[in-house]
């Protein structure tokens, strides 16, 4: 922690310190300090045709620069918004973690830079956008994402999600799983985003109102009615997105005469029928393998138990999705771009009728013995 700060202060302009972080092989930190410069320079002066989005904390920015070796690289840039002098020492403090957590499935935080009133955070640019672009938003209509897509997508957010709780030190709670924090690289391999931000937000500020408000239909009970903070919160958000991911429904809707329904309120009389299919987003027009489908519904309803003690662990949540993976059609399915895929075609109805043969059945039934275990599936409840 102390490091931390030291090195924060060497990067703040009359911190004291040297503005060079000293020698490669001493690093323990895979980030660079940026200069407002380069940013600038990167992301045309944080013109308005680079503006990617905007969240809670600030802008996003599209930006192309070069650091060290390498030639050249595509990054985004979050501008963050004016901050406390508390809460510049907790940024500090979060940039230092988070530096320090990589794993395939989380999105990489290339560096920063603090100076003025500058705060900025240099992140791998994900092609792909977020899944919410593709399961509401710009390229909902392209439906890039099919069945094989969407199960390596949970999978890889699982796993992401999994390494923060277990093997991140120290374990950071997310606190913010949903769909626009799910980013997607040129493979659509899933980055969980934004994760321990959550904590830079200072206390009483008011767009700590508006990003509850923004993430409601995400949140556990327990943290929405008494602030209750802890890993299951994760697992309760991740079952709301399995959902999201499966039918494309928003975690909240609003019904004519302005009553809300839940994702779990719409998905529970399927369920209670044991009619799975009209769960599938409509857009796959039915080309998903059913079994699967069935089975994270039910990991999905598991995750979003009304009682925290209820809900899986992610690990449990990670083993029980990859072993509905693996199959052996599916890995193959996986590597092709859906958009090559022409599946009128008889060739192409018949490789998904062959990936639905070899599913690994034992699997789905461990699964289900351990998910449908004294379980019926959750009365609907009343609209938050
Ligand atoms: N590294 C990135 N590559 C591509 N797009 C990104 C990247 N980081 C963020 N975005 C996109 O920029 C937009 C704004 O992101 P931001 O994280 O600021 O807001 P948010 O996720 O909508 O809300 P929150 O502030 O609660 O996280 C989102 O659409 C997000 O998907
Ligand atoms: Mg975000």
């Amino acid at each position: 922690m102390v490091k931390a700060m030291r090195r924060w202060l060497c990067c703040i302009p009359g911190g004291g310190g040297d503005h060079e972080i000293s020698g490669g092989q001493e690093r323990d930190y895979l980030w660079e300090i940026y200069s407002l410069k380069e940013i600038q320079h990167a992301t045309n002066n944080f013109h308005n045709d680079n503006k990617i989005g905007e969240g809670g904390f600030g802008s996003v920015y599209w930006g192309r620069t070069s650091k060290g070796l390498v030639i050249e690289f595509q990054i985004a840039v979050k501008r963050l918004k004016a901050m406390s002098a508390k809460a510049e020492m907790e940024f500090a403090v979060e940039v230092e973690i988070l530096g320090r957590v990589r794993h395939k499935n989380l999105l990489g935080l290339r560096g920063f830079y603090a100076g003025g009133d500058e705060r900025l955070i240099v992140y791998d640019y994900m092609p792909n956008h977020s899944l919410i672009t593709h399961l509401h938003g710009q390229l909902a209509a392209d439906c890039l994402l099919d069945w094989p897509r969407r199960m390596n997508i949970m999978l890889g957010s699982a796993e992401g999600l999994q390494y923060l709780h277990y093997e991140a030190n120290p374990h950071i709670i997310h606190r913010d799983i949903k769909a626009s924090n799910v980013l997607l690289d040129t493979n659509f391999q899933a980055k969980v985003a934004d994760f321990g931000f959550a904590k830079l937000i200072p206390e009483g500020v008011t767009h700590l109102t508006t990003r509850v408000k923004g993430t409601l239909g995400y949140l556990a009970p327990e943290y929405a009615m008494w602030g209750k903070v802890s890993d299951s919160c994760d697992v309760f958000s991740f079952g709301i997105l399995l959902l999201e991911i499966i039918s494309a429904k928003k975690p909240l809707e609003k019904l004519p005469g302005g009553m809300k329904r839940d994702i779990i309120q719409w998905v529970t009389p399927y369920v209670q029928k044991g009619a799975f299919e009209p769960i599938g987003d409509p857009r796959m027009k039915g080309r998903f393998n059913h079994d699967q489908l069935k089975m994270t519904v039910l990991v999905a309803l598991k995750c979003t138990d009304s009682n925290p003690q209820n809900r899986p662990s992610m690990m449990d949540v990670v083993e029980w999705l990859s072993g509905m993976n693996r199959t052996k059609e599916v890995r193959t399915m996986m590597s092709k771009n859906p958009k090559d895929a022409h599946y009128e075609d008889d060739e192409e109805t018949d490789r998904y009728t062959s990936y639905e043969e070899v599913t690994d059945y034992e699997s789905f039934e461990a699964i289900e013995k351990v998910v449908d275990k004294g379980k019926t599936p959750p009365a609907p409840r009343k609209a938050r």
